[in-house]
């Protein structure tokens, strides 16, 4: 895993989407992984910037979410669909049909989610999958618990997850019970991952994540399995990180290193 640490969340949102169009420009049809919460917020902005500048194309993109949640109407002010049409996909030139979020309203569960996954597959698998984290260390709904060959399923939501979201509804009682997740198997599929995060609410688990055993109980520290991350966190969430000299010192001789 490649740590890189940003003074700021701007900074850290900025190299993110640098990365996404680096992948882009290699391979105009690639296929991205997107991920809701607020951390990759900041990515989308940039990338809707760099969109209406002209840097970016997103006409031959496809992307697979990793989320939803169970219940809610994909109208309703918090569902992911409603959250990624509004905050990245109406402001690209992105087809609607290369676009895959999963349902979170189906009628047969099991059926979605195989073929979710069997879509993942015919598009040639996930390029670039964004990553954010939960406090409790979960990718995805991928809860502390989730095996870590899990595929897409439909999932119990975490106590300590509901609490965390409950800030987005009225009521801490509208927050859904289930959700609809890629599973960490699938996850760790994608060729490259870049997880982001930011804000003192995260650096335990990200310390966890990045320096911990590999535990289904933080369902982040898979990571550590995958050849291909990079990790970029802000001041905040880097915080608890012992590591946190060799990091920077791997980022300062960087580019003075072998070429390999
Ligand atoms: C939810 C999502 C995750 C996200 C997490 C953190 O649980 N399912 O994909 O990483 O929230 O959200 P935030 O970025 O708002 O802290």
């Amino acid at each position: 895993m490649e740590i890189c640490i940003y003074r700021a969340y701007e900074e850290m949102s900025r190299a993110a989407a640098q990365e996404v169009a680096d992948v882009l420009n290699a391979k105009p049809n690639a296929v991205l992984g997107m991920a809701t919460g607020s951390t990759p917020l900041g990515v989308y902005q940039q990338l809707v910037k760099m969109h209406t500048r002209g840097e970016i194309d997103f006409s031959h993109v496809t992307t697979f979410n990793l989320d939803e949640y169970v219940g809610l109407p994909i109208t309703h002010a918090q569902s992911y669909h409603r959250f990624m049409h509004e905050n990245f996909f109406r402001h690209i030139n992105i087809p609607p049909q290369n676009i895959h979020i999963p349902s979170g309203t189906t009628t047969n569960y099991r059926a979605f989610c195989d073929w979710y996954e069997k879509r993942i597959e015919e598009a040639g698998g996930i390029d670039l999958q964004i990553l954010g984290i939960g406090s409790d260390g979960h990718i995805a709904f991928n809860e502390p618990g989730s095996s870590l060959s899990s595929r897409t399923r439909l999932k119990t939501l975490a106590k300590q997850t509901i609490d965390d979201n409950a800030r987005f509804f009225d009521k801490p009682q509208d927050v859904p019970i289930y959700a609809i997740t890629m599973g960490v198997g699938t996850i760790l599929e994608a060729k490259q991952i870049l997880l982001l995060a930011n804000g003192a609410n995260k650096a335990q688990a990200v310390a966890e994540a990045v320096e911990g055993p590999v535990t289904s109980m933080i369902t982040a520290s898979a990571l550590q399995m995958h050849p291909s991350v990079r990790a970029f966190f802000d001041e905040a969430a880097a915080a608890k990180l012992k590591m946190r000299e060799y990091y920077d010192w791997i980022q300062f001789h960087k580019p003075g290193a072998p070429r390999v």
